[in-house]
């Protein structure tokens, strides 16, 4: 026998030796996910005794607060350590006015869920396009020839929006508007009211992107004119996220986050890779979910597999925690 057949007959390396069985492929598996990685968005609705289904959400529902304990109890129980609130309130006008008011929705929503005796943290969105009758996240104003929100009027009230939500009991403040300087402005307004020790979670990459479409009708801020191009990055940048993180961490955000998630694995990657001491969260938005959610009732993917496979991905990129409406579900296959 030749070296070379020799050689072409054994060899050297077989990887497939490690994926022999399910026992060795557990010992060599390389991401785990778990239900402690997960955060739950929640939609909480002005009224009583509702729990409406959001159509292009299959499975999520607007929840009013009165049955928030009962919802809170069973995230609870299911190891999942957070979620986050988004509210939907009976008025909206033109500065959002029910974001920063001790009795909107998301405050009363907070102190119901306290007064429930849960620990699960709660953390808040700071934004105010669920609250705008236009729809967009902040004051718009005409200075500059065009309608658009503007940037250091907005500051002010995101500082109102946190400081209310932090007294009503928010945990954590995920501040979502991309406006520029707000982190700085958050961690200087929370410092000055006494909230020294609540973090904030900065949706420092954040893609205008068409994926945000079931989640517009789930929280009804659809914009009313426009879009939000001029605030929300640019889906063809990578580079610039890189920017708007590191920009936020000197201005003192504690956990960055990227979103969406799923067309914006690479973008997870790099942040990691140029922040691997900073905890880092994706978010799983609504149109990633949708998508599944349709073809799996379809019968075209097996939704259970695909989730898992999703999650995984996101983790695999570089994410140490997911925000994700498969949250409830992946716990308990998880524990399956
Ligand atoms: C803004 C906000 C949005 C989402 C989370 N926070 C909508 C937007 O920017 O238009 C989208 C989340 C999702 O699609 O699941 N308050």
């Amino acid at each position: 026998m030749s070296d070379n057949q020799s050689r072409s007959q054994f060899p050297a390396v077989r990887l497939r030796r490690l994926r022999m069985n399910a026992k060795v492929r557990e010992l060599v598996r390389e991401t785990r996910l778990d239900a402690g990685d997960f955060i739950l968005p929640l939609f909480i609705r002005h009224g009583a005794g509702q729990r409406i289904p959001i159509n292009s959400m299959a499975g999520q529902s607007q929840i009013t607060v009165d049955l928030l304990a009962e919802e809170i109890a069973e995230i609870e129980a299911l190891g999942i350590p957070a979620v986050i609130l988004f509210g939907i309130p009976e008025h909206k006008d033109s500065v959002g006015s029910d974001a920063y008011s001790d009795q909107g929705i998301i405050q009363q929503a907070i102190r119901e869920i306290k007064r429930s005796g849960s620990n699960l943290l709660v953390i808040t969105d700071v934004c105010f396009c669920e609250f705008t009758d236009h729809g967009h996240c902040g004051i718009i104003s005409h200075a500059y020839g065009q309608a658009d929100v503007d940037n250091d009027a907005t500051l002010e009230i995101l500082v109102k929006e946190a400081v209310s939500q932090a007294r009503a009991g928010a945990d954590m403040i995920a501040p979502s508007g991309m406006m520029d300087g707000m982190i700085a402005s958050l961690r200087q307004g929370l410092d000055l009211a006494g909230f020294q020790h609540i973090p904030i979670m900065s949706y420092a990459a954040k893609y205008c992107s068409g994926f945000y479409g079931p989640f517009r009708d789930a929280a009804e801020s659809a914009p009313q004119f426009g879009d939000r191009k001029t605030y929300q990055m640019d889906p063809a940048n990578g580079r610039e996220a890189l920017r708007e993180v590191a920009l936020d961490l000197t201005e003192g955000a504690d956990i960055l986050m990227v979103k969406p998630a799923l067309s914006y694995l690479d973008i997870i990657h790099r942040v990691k890779q140029a922040h691997p001491e900073i905890p880092l969260a994706a978010y799983n938005v609504s149109g990633e979910y949708a998508m599944i959610k349709a073809a799996a009732s379809n019968g075209w993917i097996d939704e259970r597999r695909v989730a898992l496979e999703v999650l995984t991905s996101i983790k695999r990129a570089g994410a140490d925690m997911i925000l994700t409406y498969f949250a409830k579900d992946a716990a308990r296959w998880l524990r399956e």
